[in-house]
C-alpha cells in the first residue's frame, strides 16, 4: 500500500518540492544519508530502540527510516503544529509531537538512542542552539548518537552564488558575513527571509568546521563530520557523550 504523502503545503514548507516523486526521493536520499554516516561509525539505524527525528516537518525523513515498528519506538517533533497534526492522523503508530521553539522536550534524561536531525541549527541563532545542544544532550543515552547537520563551507559558497555582489547593500552583506566567519565562525543571518512560514527566530546561519570542532565539543565528542554528508549540501556531523578518563 502506498504510504500517505503530505499535502502540498506541508512539502513545500519543509522541502520546497511540490512533486510527490521528489518529496519521496529527497527522504529517501536523507534516510540513506544517514544509514551511511551511522555505518561510517559501525552503527545501523535497526541497533537503535529509540530514535527521535527533531524538527521533522511533516515526516519527509521518518517516513523513509528502515524503522521495525516491532521493535523500535520511531517519535518525531517540530514547532509546526499543521504538520504534526497530519502525522498523527495519518502515522499514528509513530510518537509525533509539538514542541516549543526552546527546550525543554518531555523526555527523561538519557532516554533516546538515536536522535537524528536534517536542517534546524541551519535556521537557528547562536543562544538557541546552545540552549538546544544542551537539551540534546541531556536526553541522549550515554552509548546514543546524535547526528546534527549545518550550513559549512559549501553552502555558504552557494548562497554567495546567488548574490548580485555589485549592489553596496549585498556587498556590505558579504563583508560582514566573511568578517564573522573568520572571527567567530559563524554567521546568522537575520533578513526574514522565512517570515511567511516560521516564527521570527528561525533565519539563516552559516558555520565553519572550526567552530564545530572548538565549540561544541564543550556539550560532545566529535565522531565524525562528514562535509556534504546531508543531501549533498549541508554538512553532517555525528556526536556522542564526551568520554572522560
Ligand atoms: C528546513 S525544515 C526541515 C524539516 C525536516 N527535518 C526535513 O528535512 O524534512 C526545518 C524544520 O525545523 C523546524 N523547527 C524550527 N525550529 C524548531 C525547534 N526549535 N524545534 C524543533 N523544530 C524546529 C521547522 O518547523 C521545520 O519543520
Amino acid at each position: 500500500m502506498k504510504k500517505p504523502v503530505p499535502p502540498l503545503a506541508l512539502r513545500l514548507r519543509v522541502s520546497g518540492l511540490a512533486d510527490e516523486t521528489d518529496f519521496g526521493s529527497s527522504g529517501w536520499q536523507s534516510a540513506a544519508d544517514f544509514r551511511r554516516a551511522l555505518a561510517g561509525v559501525a552503527r545501523a539505524i535497526p541497533q537503535f530502540p529509540r530514535i527521535l527525528e527533531w524538527g521533522c516537518g511533516c515526516g519527509r525523513i521518518l517516513m523513509q527510516l528502515p524503522v521495525d515498528l516491532e521493535q523500535q519506538e520511531l517519535h518525531g517533533c517540530d514547532i509546526d503544529g499543521e504538520a504534526i497534526a497530519w502525522l498523527q492522523a495519518n502515522y499514528p503508530r509513530w510518537h509525533t509531537f509539538q514542541n516549543g521553539g526552546l527546550p525543554p522536550l518531555p523526555y527523561a534524561d538519557g532516554s533516546i538512542d538515536l536522535i537524528l536531525n536534517h536542517s534546524v541549527l541551519t535556521h537557528l541563532d547562536e543562544a538557541y542552539q546552545d540552549a538546544w545542544l544542551d537539551e540534546l544532550g541531556r536526553i541522549l543515552t550515554p552509548d546514543g548518537v546524535l547526528v546534527l547537520t549545518v550550513h559549512g563551507p559549501f553552502a555558504y559558497q552557494r548562497w554567495l552564488s546567488t548574490l548580485q555582489p555589485d549592489d553596496p547593500t549585498t556587498a556590505r552583506l558579504i563583508g560582514e558575513s566573511r568578517e564573522a566567519l573568520a572571527t567567530k565562525g559563524i554567521w546568522f543571518l537575520d533578513d526574514d527571509a522565512w517570515a511567511a512560514d516560521f516564527p521570527k527566530y528561525y533565519q539563516s546561519t552559516f558555520h565553519t568546521p572550526w567552530y564545530i570542532f572548538e565549540h561544541w565539543t564543550r556539550y560532545f565528542d566529535i565522531l565524525s563530520y562528514i562535509p556534504r554528508g546531508s543531501l549533498a549540501h549541508q554538512d553532517m556531523i555525528l556526536l556522542r557523550h564526551k568520554k572522560t578518563g
